[in-house]
């Protein structure tokens, strides 16, 4: 696939980040997916994803060996020379988003000689990574997922930007026909106002109208508010990524919509705790179905703090360091919204749309029908698996280059 005009080619193959599969299994709720006009390659879904951020919405179309990305910018346009400048830190921005710098089919490897339950589903789910998010708007989007599903969490995220935080930009679709407007997202300050729960409450956030505004206040009324750039709350949230990940939970436990499986999200998606398994009754299905855990498939049992703990035992005994970036591969093959995905011709004896048997299960008896073509291999060692950590990140230089 040739790159589309005015987009960037990044060599990375498609079994180092499905785009379809990483930005809607229930990580990030903020891309907007749109269909491509002309789709040029059969094998992978013709999309194109789009992320506002603070002063750019990035947008990115993948083939099998390619990510192709752009920026778009409000007035006054960059200058050609600008726009190189601009280009090279949106790069920066994917690196760290995507944690590029971790060997994702190294990983698939190790878990699938520890694990024949993931050696069953690692062909058709590869490319899975874990995202590196922005803490806060994570922190405010899993407050919005407590009792919910994927598809209502993104609309309440959506409405959420579109409320409290002004238009950046407007860009024509990929077809040329439609005019989608972005809006980045609200900064503490914004959401800490009083008024935000009766807001929320009326655009269909329930109980969780109030968490979101005393969680905003709480970071406030503690770090401050700045006129311009970054507000301290949102530096402090980041600062939890140097925090040994028991402290850095007990500080996310202060705030208000915030539960145990809460926080090990916020600590898995973006504070870089990379072991953290976030369980709820899903996941303690999984664990009783493909791993020996005991208990009642039937009856969903009352998550307490001991089961929690018990399931998380055993799967990160199965998984190793990197178990909770395994649970979201296993999480998303289990996903109802994923149940025809990378099949292309659904058999008799493939899962279909709506059946009782989770994926997994499924999946075990036979490989995939129709496995995607094996993309090509990074080499294992020329990446090494703990740079993400150094202190001089990807994300500290993008930071840098962002306040120039
Ligand atoms: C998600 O939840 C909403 C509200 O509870 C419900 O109407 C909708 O059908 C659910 N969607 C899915 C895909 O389960």
């Amino acid at each position: 696939m040739a790159t589309p005009a005015g987009f960037q080619a990044l060599p990375l193959p498609l079994i180092q980040l499905s785009l379809a599969a990483v930005l809607k299994c229930g990580q990030s709720f903020r891309w907007s997916i749109l269909p491509l006009p002309m789709p040029s390659d059969p094998t992978i879904p013709a999309q194109e994803y789009r992320l506002c951020l603070r002063d750019r919405v990035v947008c990115l179309r993948q083939s099998q060996t390619a990510l192709f990305y752009r920026s778009a910018f409000p007035d006054p346009q960059p200058s050609p020379t600008q726009l190189q400048l601009r280009e090279a830190e949106t790069l920066l921005w994917l690196n760290d988003y995507f944690q590029l710098d971790i060997d994702l089919s190294k990983l698939y490897d190790e878990w699938a000689a520890r694990d024949t339950v993931f050696s069953g589903v690692k062909e058709r789910f590869g490319g899975i990574r874990m995202l590196r998010q922005d803490p806060w708007e994570n922190l405010i989007s899993f407050i919005c997922s407590s009792n919910n599903n994927i598809s209502r969490i993104t609309k309440m995220v959506q409405s959420l930007c579109k409320q409290y935080s002004p238009a950046l930009l407007s860009l024509h679709d990929p077809s040329g026909h439609e005019t989608h407007t972005y809006h980045p997202f609200p900064p503490p300050s914004v959401l800490a106002a009083p008024s935000v729960t009766a807001t929320l409450r009326s655009l269909g956030f329930g109980y969780r109208a109030g968490y979101i505004q005393k969680t905003a206040q709480i970071l406030v009324d503690a770090h401050g508010t700045t006129e311009a750039g970054r507000e301290p709350s949102e530096l402090w949230l980041e600062s939890l990524r140097g925090v040994a990940t028991a402290d850095a939970r007990a500080e996310l436990l202060k705030l208000m919509g915030v539960g145990r499986k809460v926080a090990d999200c916020i600590l898995l998606m973006s504070l870089d705790k990379k072991e953290v398994i976030p369980v709820d009754t899903h996941v303690h299905q999984i664990a009783i179905k493909h791993y020996g855990f005991k208990g009642s498939l039937k009856g969903k049992s009352p998550m307490t703090p001991k089961l929690y703990e018990d399931v998380n035992s055993k799967l990160v005994d199965v998984w190793g360091d990197y178990a909770g970036w395994a649970h979201s591969v296993l999480f998303t093959s289990d996903l109802k919204s994923f149940a025809s995905y990378g099949i292309q011709e659904p058999t008799p004896s493939s899962p279909v749309k709506g059946s009782k048997r989770s994926r997994v299960e499924s999946l075990l008896p036979t490989p995939p029908t129709t496995p995607l073509p094996s993309p090509l291999k990074r080499k294992a060692s020329s990446v090494p698996l703990e740079s993400s950590n150094e202190p001089d990140s990807l994300a500290e230089r993008v930071k840098r280059l962002r306040r120039k």
